[in-house]
């Protein structure tokens, strides 16, 4: 089943138009990739979902057009943005700030194993639980951003760039997490990196962006095959 389906999506800031045409489809449970250099409209395409960017186009949700709701209507269909650059909350706890991911739930005991599965995910947040946000780290930033996104129960995460900044080792038990977490919680996930050899460790498929466009689409395999792939993103 298609759960995410953006077809001829383009987007405006303004009267400027930055996405030009972008298709792309999720499966229900799936994890698909957007490729692309700097400024090719990925995180615009990941805007235009969450309805932070005015948009034309279809842009489908589990059968609904998201299209004219506004962000927090978007969020509360299940929808989790874990934006560029993180946006934890630096004044709370690393506690509190989970608790924010769950305003919308009354299920506290499901919060509380919810809570527990996070820290079990992202083991170097156990130990900061009572730390402010803006005492940790860049790594365990990114966690917590994609912890907190978790604790909203999401049938759709958007990851934007999550290694972004991060020292290798770290990106890479980043990712080590986000794919443990998708075979356990089925999770769809659209994952916006730049870091193609990460990304491709866990999606299934992935679409190239230039200039505001969709210009490639396949499997992971398949793009892994691709001279210009192995080229302009596989240092190879
Ligand atoms: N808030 C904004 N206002 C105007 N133009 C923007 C804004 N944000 C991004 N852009 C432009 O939109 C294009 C796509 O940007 P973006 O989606 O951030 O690309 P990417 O995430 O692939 O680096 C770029 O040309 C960028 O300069
Ligand atoms: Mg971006």
């Amino acid at each position: 089943m298609t759960l995410l389906e953006l077809a001829d999506v383009r987007a405006f800031y303004g009267r400027v138009q930055v996405l030009e045409g972008v298709s792309l489809t999720v499966p229900d449970g799936g994890a698909v990739g957007i490729l692309g250099a700097n400024g090719a409209g990925k995180t615009t395409t990941l805007r235009a979902v969450s309805g932070t960017v005015r948009s034309t186009g279809t842009i489908r949700f589990d059968g609904k057009e998201l299209r004219g709701l506004r962000p927090d209507q978007v969020a509360a269909l299940g929808i989790a943005h874990v934006p560029e650059g993180r946006g934890t909350l630096s004044d709370l706890t690393v506690r509190e700030n989970l608790r924010v991911g769950a305003y919308r739930r009354k299920d506290a005991k499901g919060i509380r194993t919810d809570i527990d599965y996070c820290l079990d995910l992202f083991p170097q947040l156990q130990d900061r639980v009572r730390s402010a946000g803006s005492a940790l780290s860049g790594g365990e930033q990114q966690m917590l951003a994609i912890a907190r996104a978790i604790m909203s129960k999401p049938r759709l995460l958007l990851l934007d760039e999550a290694s972004l900044g991060l020292a290798p080792s770290t990106a890479k038990a980043v990712y080590q997490a986000i794919g443990r977490l998708r075979s356990e919680s089925g999770i769809a996930m659209v994952v916006v990196e730049q870091n193609a050899n990460l990304a491709f460790t866990l999606v299934d498929s992935a679409i190239v962006l230039e200039t505001g466009r969709s210009v490639l689409t396949g499997s992971t395999a398949e793009l892994k095959g691709m001279d210009e792939i192995r080229r302009a993103y596989l240092g190879g």
